[in-house]
């Protein structure tokens, strides 16, 4: 080997031992859950200076990549209610399609993206009419342009030039069917062994668990809301970015994203909630 060589390749070396060093003393990511996410560290500070990780990036364009998909699946299960003509359901499942239109809405603030995410809403606020009205063939030709939308949207590439931030609304039972429809179709993937499905529904999960934690509960128990909102999601996360999982895997961390439902509704279910089975104890999101 040449001398010039062997020199360049020590100070390499060196240099990579130092800069592992110092990793290691600010302390790696490692591989829970928790942590995963916190690898991303204050996305806000590095948006605003313009230097998004490639792992928070690459996070948001699969989250976004998974909502556009959950609007099609979600319009999809509509199509069927009205072949049915079960409006109720249809109704039900559309306050899922603009709770994720929500979340695409939070995505960026490029002006193309939000000019394609209006479409998609006006067309969900039309289907709302349609559906009320229990008007079948109208409700139809929403449908087909809510999925054309969702197609469009998931095209751009928007900048993530903004944290995303939801407003504060009191609609938990529209969070809680969302959640409960996508559980229901990462499980339904897994049972085909559609494992990339049931990831990108645990993106989804994600979202919806970010847009829960964002979510202000009553006095004091705002801490003990946000703590379990973001085991939630923290949870699910994790499911989604296990790097080649496999069924079983998946499904373990499917089922950990799970518990934490369970955990919640342990602790914060409000007097009468119909099909939760623990103490009354008044407590969701209000404005
Ligand atoms: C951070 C807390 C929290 C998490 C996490 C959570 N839930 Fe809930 N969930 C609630 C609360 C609060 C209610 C009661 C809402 C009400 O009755 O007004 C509820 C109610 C429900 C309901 C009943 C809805 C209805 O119309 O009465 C279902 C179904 C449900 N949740 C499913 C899920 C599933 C599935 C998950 C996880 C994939 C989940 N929830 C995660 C807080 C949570």
């Amino acid at each position: 080997m040449p001398r010039a060589t062997l020199v360049l390749g020590i100070s390499f070396g060196l240099s990579i031992l130092m800069v592992t060093a110092w990793a290691s003393a600010r302390g790696r990511p490692s591989e829970s859950p928790q942590s995963t996410e916190s690898a991303s560290l204050d996305p806000a500070h590095k948006q605003a200076t313009g230097q998004l990780s490639s792992l928070e990036t690459q996070r948001r364009k699969r989250a976004l990549a998974a909502l556009c998909a959950a609007v099609k699946t979600n319009a999809g299960y509509c199509q069927e209610w009205l072949s049915s003509e079960d409006f109720e359901s249809v109704l039900k499942t559309t306050a899922g399609i603009s709770l994720l239109t929500d979340l695409l809405k939070a995505e960026s603030d490029d002006d193309q993206w939000q000019l394609a995410v209006e479409k998609l809403r006006q067309e969900t606020d039309e289907l709302v009419k349609t559906a009320r009205k229990a008007n079948k063939a109208q409700s139809n030709l929403h449908l087909e342009k809510i999925q054309q939308h969702a197609d469009t949207l998931a095209k751009i590439s928007p900048a993530f030039n903004v944290t995303p931030k939801y407003a504060s609304r009191n609609d938990i039972r529209r969070v809680m069917n969302l959640l409960n429809g996508t559980y229901a179709d990462a499980k339904r993937a897994l049972l085909f062994s559609e494992v990339e499905i049931a990831q990108r529904e645990a993106f989804v999960l994600w979202k919806v668990g970010k847009y829960l934690e964002s979510q202000r509960a009553q006095g004091a128990r705002e801490e003990a809301w946000a703590a379990l909102a973001t085991a939630f999601s923290s949870a699910s996360l994790h499911a989604a970015e296990m790097p080649s999982p496999g069924e079983e895997k998946l499904q373990l961390a499917l089922k950990a994203a799970h518990t934490q439902c369970e955990n919640c509704h342990n602790r914060e279910q409000p007097a009468g909630s119909p099909g939760l089975s623990q103490p009354n104890r008044l407590t969701f999101p209000v404005r």
